[in-house]
């Protein structure tokens, strides 16, 4: 079986292969951790975006959808927090004069530990056979009871120097436990300092008179600053939603992972306003409609879980993340988070207006509280796309890569294939293209054997292929043939459009919501 490594190079060259996913700039080496969307790519992201949209917006009556601007007021990230306290740990090793984060390099040095217990464990299996009992073993060996006990203490250490700011801890760690630079091999470690991940710009025609910005590194506050804008306007009342897609921007140091961590990169956010003492009740409810939205998809109910935060971000006052199993293990897709009131009574602090609702029920006005449902579009992308890749065994001692997207992203969603180049058949092809392009987007193939059209359409992901062949001429009926079962039906034309639009309608796979 291909280990991890290699199920994730394979999604990369796929989506690289396929028109997806494009190094930013790769013409002149690349930008890291920026990346292009391709013809196929914007597509499916585009996809993501509405079926996301769809659920907040449209099928909610009191959510309401913004678009703000990714440039904002400076003072914005002052009363978020962010030039204060969006900050990672980093440290420099003076001889290669890389920088790292000290974080990272101890969660690195941990990981090494818990390979030896997987080590152990698959000698173990070896030794044992089939009477190995995995659980037995982890609770019972004492080489790895000690490796564990090991990985465990450093973590905890690390949590509460982070936790408590004592950044010499951090670097007392990296020196105790010997780590070394992966470059120059030294010791030869700077204090850790904190770094923070804002990237900063100019606005304005002179360098004396410009005045400093940051891009925008989440969408949320766009939404907080419009708060009472958007409740007037709307005439909403609590409880509601304001929701907004758009781009963010982290300058983030250890971007690794290909679309997982990206320095330029899109959320879809929800900030729900709620009465004061009622964020349990709705946190609760948020987190069981997001994880049923991410079901809806049918990627299975076991690459999904719940991690709640203990460590909470300056805001929140309760916080979990919805874990997708990725290629390279279970990691964050998306947060939910309980923001109390410290967003909006800080933007009222810091600007002086009253950013308050007026409550007719209870005749008096207060600072609502915000539960956030907070994702990252392109990690969602990375999740449905890295899922959906598979490599079939066939019954013929063949094999075929097959993109199985849920039929309602596929950024194609039928390709159409004379049979021939010859004999009409590409006219009856292109008249069933200029029908089904209104309603999808549709393909037009007709180079090489049909068998090498279905393959080429499998590994793009398109749901199905419909052949136009001889008969079609005598009796108006084609072949549709579909990418997940490779079943072939043969079936009037003009009951190709029913039979897609059946298969990618939103309705049936948002109905459960
Ligand atoms: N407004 C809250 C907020 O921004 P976050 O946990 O920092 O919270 C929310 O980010 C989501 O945005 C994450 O769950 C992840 O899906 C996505 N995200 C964050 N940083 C990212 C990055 N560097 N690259 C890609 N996606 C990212």
């Amino acid at each position: 079986m291909a280990n991890q490594e290699d199920i994730f190079k394979k999604v990369i060259s796929h989506a690289k292969e396929y028109g997806y996913i494009f190094q930013s700039s790769e013409i002149y080496d690349g930008l890291s951790a920026v990346y292009d969307y391709g013809q196929n790519g914007a597509e499916l992201k585009k996809n993501i975006r509405e079926y996301w949209w769809k659920a907040m917006v449209q099928l909610n009556d009191n959510i309401v959808g913004i678009d703000a601007a990714i440039f904002m007021h400076p003072t914005t990230w002052k009363a978020s927090g962010h030039v204060d306290a969006f900050n990672d740990p980093l440290i420099d090793n003076k001889d290669s004069k890389k920088r790292y984060r000290a974080d990272v390099l101890v969660e690195d040095h941990v990981a090494k530990i818990e390979a030896k217990i997987d080590k152990e464990v698959t000698k173990a299996a070896k030794r044992f056979g089939d009477s190995f009992d995995r659980e037995q073993f982890l609770t019972t060996n004492q080489r790895v009871l000690d490796y564990q006990a090991k990985a465990d203490g450093i973590l905890k250490r690390l949590g509460r120097s982070l936790e408590n700011e004592d950044l010499a801890d951090v670097k007392a760690l990296i020196e105790e436990l010997g780590i070394v630079c992966p470059v120059s091999g030294s010791k030869n470690w700077t204090d850790v300092k904190q770094f923070n991940l804002m990237f900063g710009t100019k606005l304005g025609a002179s360098a004396e008179t410009a005045t400093d910005l940051y891009l925008r590194p989440e969408t949320a506050q766009g939404i907080f600053v419009n708060f009472l804008n958007v409740q007037k306007t709307g005439r909403l009342k609590i409880p509601f939603g304001i929701a907004q897609t758009g781009k963010a921007f982290r300058n983030e140091i250890v971007a690794r992972q290909f679309i997982f961590r990206m320095r330029e990169f899109e959320q879809m956010e929800m900030q729900y306003f709620i009465k004061p003492g009622t964020q349990k009740e709705w946190y609760d409810a948020w987190k069981e409609k997001r994880m049923k939205w991410h079901l809806s998809l049918g990627m299975g109910k076991k690459n999904y879980r719940f991690h709640d935060h203990e460590k909470l971000a300056h805001y929140a006052d309760a916080a979990a993340d919805i874990e997708f199993k990725f290629p390279f293990g279970f990691r964050e897709l998306e947060g939910i988070h309980s923001r109390t009131d410290f967003d909006l009574g800080s933007h009222e602090e810091y600007s002086g207006k009253k950013l308050q609702y007026f409550d007719p029920e209870l005749n008096e006005s207060y600072v609502p509280y915000v539960l956030e449902t907070s994702i990252g579009l392109d990690r969602m992308f990375l999740a449905v796309f890295s899922n959906s890749l598979q490599e079939e065994q066939l019954e013929n001692n063949t094999s075929r890569v097959v993109l199985k997207l849920p039929a309602v992203l596929a950024p194609t969603k039928a390709a159409i294939l004379p049979l021939l180049k010859r004999d009409g058949l590409p006219e009856v092809a292109q008249k069933l293209v200029d029908d089904l392009k209104w309603d999808f987007n549709v393909a037009y193939d007709e180079k090489d054997a049909v068998g090498r059209r279905y393959r080429r359409q499998d590994a793009v992901g398109t749901p199905f292929c419909v052949t136009i062949d001889h008969q079609t001429l005598e009796d108006d009926t084609v072949t549709i043939r579909h990418r997940d079962s490779m079943e072939q039906q043969r079936v009037l034309l003009s009951e190709v459009k029913g039979i897609i639009a059946k298969e990618v309608d939103i309705r049936e796979w948002l109905k459960e919501l």
